[in-house]
């Protein structure tokens, strides 16, 4: 596995393997990797002749007061994850090597980066859809593949590859979840020993929700009503963020449940902001 920093070297190298005719595989991530992001690289594997795995916490989706300074990172650790997963190429870019000082220009998805986790982290997508952009341009994938944990930000990757024509297959990918049911996230590690048993019950919300909409429960306003005095009870040291549902392609909120809808949630812990969501099929 080669680890390259320099950005314009992945994108020579990308180049030369795309115009031999390869087919490259793209998992961006912000690493401490987890089984989440290893079951990407095994399913990205599995699909390319080459497969780049990035690293870089990236600065500009992090509001100032969010958790950058912080944010988990093991570097070694995660290298030697991801050449025991077969990645070719792993990239760690300085942020000053990804933005020069006078960077000016962004992506931005407005429609989509609004409500859910937009509502609090207000410049949070342009810095994802802005860095998505400039690794798809690096790396020249077939097709990248991201987690539907962040499904929000899956949403928005695929307008952005629509709407821009990047040639690319946007690929979502199951959340992975610990056996308790908790969803494998990095800021995992920011719980307290209370707060990681009480967790689970994020998912228990979740599954609770889906029954009751199966059950007949159309109003959103009722469903959600429910969920959150099913999180005040089980989890009273959590703050619920939003518990919204919203039409899967455009985000957009929904009043009644009717076929399929996206029942997304966000809750802080003391240290931790957790997100998980479900898919309501009626
Ligand atoms: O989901 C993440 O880890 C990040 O938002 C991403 C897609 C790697 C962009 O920095």
């Amino acid at each position: 596995m080669d680890i390259i920093r320099d950005p314009l070297a992945l994108q020579r190298t990308c180049l030369n393997w795309r115009s031999g005719g390869l087919v490259v595989g793209l998992v961006p991530t912000m690493g401490y990797f987890h089984a989440g992001h290893l079951s990407l690289m095994d399913y990205a594997r599995s699909r390319a002749d080459r497969l780049v795995v990035s690293l870089f916490v990236n600065p500009t989706q992090f509001g100032p007061n969010e958790d950058l300074a912080r944010y988990p990172r093991d570097p070694e650790r995660d290298a030697a994850l991801a050449r025991e997963h077969g990645v070719d190429l792993l990239f760690t870019p300085d942020p000053g090597a990804m933005y020069a000082p006078d960077h000016a220009t962004w992506i931005e998805v407005p429609s989509l980066a609004r409500g859910l986790c937009a509502a609090t982290r207000p410049i949070h997508f342009r810095g994802v859809a802005t860095v998505v952009g400039k690794l798809f341009l690096l790396t020249q994938p077939s097709f990248a593949a991201f987690g539907e944990k962040d499904f929000q930000q899956l949403a928005l990757i695929r307008r952005m590859v629509r709407d821009l024509n990047f040639p690319l297959e946007v690929v979502g990918r199951p959340i992975v979840r610990e056996d308790d049911g908790l969803a494998l996230s990095s800021r995992n590690v920011y719980l307290t020993p209370e707060e990681r048993r009480a967790a689970p019950a994020i998912r228990k919300g979740l599954l609770a929700a889906s029954e009751w909409a199966g059950g007949g429960l159309r109003s959103v306003a009722d469903l959600t009503a429910r969920l959150r005095a099913f999180y005040a009870e089980q989890m009273p040291m959590s703050r619920l963020d939003y518990a919204e549902v919203v039409d899967p392609d455009s985000m957009e909120p929904v009043t009644e449940i009717r076929g399929r809808a996206l029942l997304a949630v966000a809750l802080h812990m003391s240290k931790a902001r957790l997100i998980d969501n479900i898919l309501l099929e009626v």
